[in-house]
């Protein structure tokens, strides 16, 4: 929390990523596919949909020096080597630390639904399609059996690491074995666990089985430096992936969508600023091709790795730029880092489905290490969840505002003629020139935004983040209990100084009674209140702020 408090992307510092130190969940696995139960379908026509891309050029210069230029004329981009393709990328699913091994877990990643369980015969966390052969079944609602199989709880077919059907209760014993067909296996993605989040290849053909030898998730050396924290959390946010990730890019508005609950760097006294602190920015993007590009800012830069990634370097204080990034920008590893103070904003950033995204946040930092192994965690994710409530409205209506003038026209709708929105525009042009505009949802969605829901469901944070988070979970069932504890007592307290005949207990003892009873029923109160506060729904006012 500190860290994310204490920080903006406006101070991050430049660090190149490797691609080493990924555990393989299926170099050693035998995949099996089903032709007939290969996702890949639905995504060949995604791909037969792709819409003509167009290119914006917002930003003239490749190297931004001056103000914004305006949107100038479309330019078709027609090389086919010059379009992202969205199925070809590693995608994050959720950090390990936050699954149960004990459980399967459904999940949905661009618009695909797929179950994570722990194949604990290979001791890998395994991705399939949430779909039982048998009759399309949700697998995530099963369970892991006592020989450690994935089993279908509507008619109780097993499945076995490598998605090959283990179990038909059904078949006869002395019948064919219909488990042994293709038909009865479920499709399997290639997954890893890297940076301690489990990652999947969002196609499952064979094709694709050793698609980690070729190709990695982008690797953040300092989440696994056992030297740094590592704190994460995840969150299901009601707004979508480019909305995500282009506010993440934004420092400009932190001081204001977040004032008072993030730390913003200290503004020369030269510069005048009104309360909150708003002033020009330095930024400057150094590249925009098909992969992503760099940022540099006043303290460093910052990072896009398309899709899903966005990291930083920030050194608190603010080192000026004279070398501390270009020192920070090696494949040395963490080693060469830890001689200063050193924290990294680490956005794992994923499509859902449209008007749904996943945030997955980390920001490891290399000294006061020991405040994260002390305070538990679900005490950060108190303050990261109000941060990301407290512009979570603005950007849900503001979705949808771009929605109604359409994505490509992004850069015709809004103005922007600050340098502050630099990143955002390149984010935008990259999205334009290189990305069809928009996630491309093909022909599984309609492309129209779900209803915007009560407020109190916008900003929920029980079935958003409680029920995903190990920390929070477990503090919410320990904090219930506890609030039940103080009634009980302040309840037992009164009924005794009741019952009590006249002399049975001295005066002293009644009066500590019903203190007892009157305090501990406050203590509840407050409780119920801190509760309902920090894991259900805390409203945002900014206008009281
Ligand atoms: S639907 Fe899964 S076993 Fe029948
Ligand atoms: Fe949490």
């Amino acid at each position: 929390m500190e860290a994310l408090r204490a920080s903006s992307l406006s101070s991050f510092h430049l660090t190149k990523l490797s691609t080493r130190h990924c555990s393989t969940q299926f170099e050693k696995t035998n995949l099996n596919y089903p032709p007939s139960r290969r996702p890949n379908s639905a995504l060949s026509s995604f791909h037969r949909n792709k819409p003509q891309f167009k290119l914006f050029n917002a930003i003239s210069s490749p190297f931004l020096t001056e103000s914004i230029d305006p949107p100038e004329k479309e330019t078709e981009i027609q090389n086919p080597e010059e379009q992202f393709d969205w199925f070809a990328h590693w995608y994050p699913i959720m950090p390990v630390c936050d699954l149960d091994k004990r459980k399967p877990h459904g999940k949905k990643v661009i618009g695909l639904d797929v179950v994570v369980w722990w194949d604990r015969n290979e001791s890998e966390w395994k991705v399939f399609d949430d779909s039982c052969p048998h009759r399309l079944a949700p697998l995530s609602e099963g369970r892991i059996d006592q020989w450690g199989r994935l089993q279908c709880v509507y008619h109780g077919w097993c499945f076995g690491g490598t998605g090959d059907c283990k179990f038909i209760p059904q078949a006869p014993r002395d019948g064919p074995p219909v488990n042994t067909f293709k038909k009865a296996c479920v499709a399997v993605y290639p997954s890893c666990v890297q940076n301690g989040i489990v990652w999947f290849w969002p196609n499952t053909d064979p094709q694709y089985r050793d698609i980690l030898l070729k190709k990695r998730p982008p690797y953040i050396p300092e989440i696994d430096d056992p030297s740094y924290t590592k704190l994460i959390i995840n969150r299901d946010i009601q707004y979508g992936y480019e909305v995500l990730i282009e506010n993440l890019m934004d420092p400009a508005h932190v001081p204001y969508a977040h004032y008072g609950i993030m730390r913003v760097p200290k503004r020369p006294k030269s510069v005048k600023a009104d309360r909150e602190g708003g002033r020009p920015l330095e930024i400057s993007i150094q590249k925009v091709d098909l992969n992503g590009f760099t940022a540099k800012q006043q303290f460093g830069a910052s990072t896009f790795i398309a899709p899903c990634v966005y990291y930083g370097f920030f050194s608190p204080g603010g080192i000026p730029d004279n070398g501390s990034a270009s020192s920070a920008s090696t494949t040395e590893g963490p080693s060469s880092l830890v001689s200063q103070k050193r924290a990294l904003l680490v956005f794992f950033c994923i499509p859902v489905s449209p008007g749904n995204s996943r945030l997955i946040f980390t920001a490891p930092r290399n000294f006061s290490v020991w405040i994260d192994r002390v305070v538990p965690r679900w005490i950060f994710h108190v303050g990261q969840n109000l941060i990301l409530d407290s512009d979570l409205y603005l950007l849900h209506v503001e979705e949808r505002k771009i929605r109604d003038v359409g994505p490509s026209n992004w850069q015709k709708a809004c103005f922007v003629p600050t340098k502050a929105d630099a990143i955002v525009v390149s984010f935008r042009r990259w999205l334009n020139k290189y990305a069809g505009g928009q996630f491309d949802w093909g022909t599984k969605y309609s492309g129209a935004l779900p209803p915007t829901p009560p407020r109190e469901q916008l900003l929920d944070r029980y079935w958003s983040h409680v029920v995903n988070c190990q920390s929070c979970n477990l503090a919410y069932k320990g904090l219930n209990a506890l609030e039940i504890l103080l009634q009980v007592i302040s309840f037992a307290s009164i009924g005794i100084v009741a019952a009590a005949k006249q002399g049975m207990i001295s005066a002293a003892s009644r009066n500590t009674l019903v203190t007892m009873a009157v305090l501990c029923f406050v203590a509840s109160k407050w409780l119920s209140h801190f509760i309902y506060k920090t894991f259900h729904f805390h409203d945002y006012d900014h206008a009281f702020r």
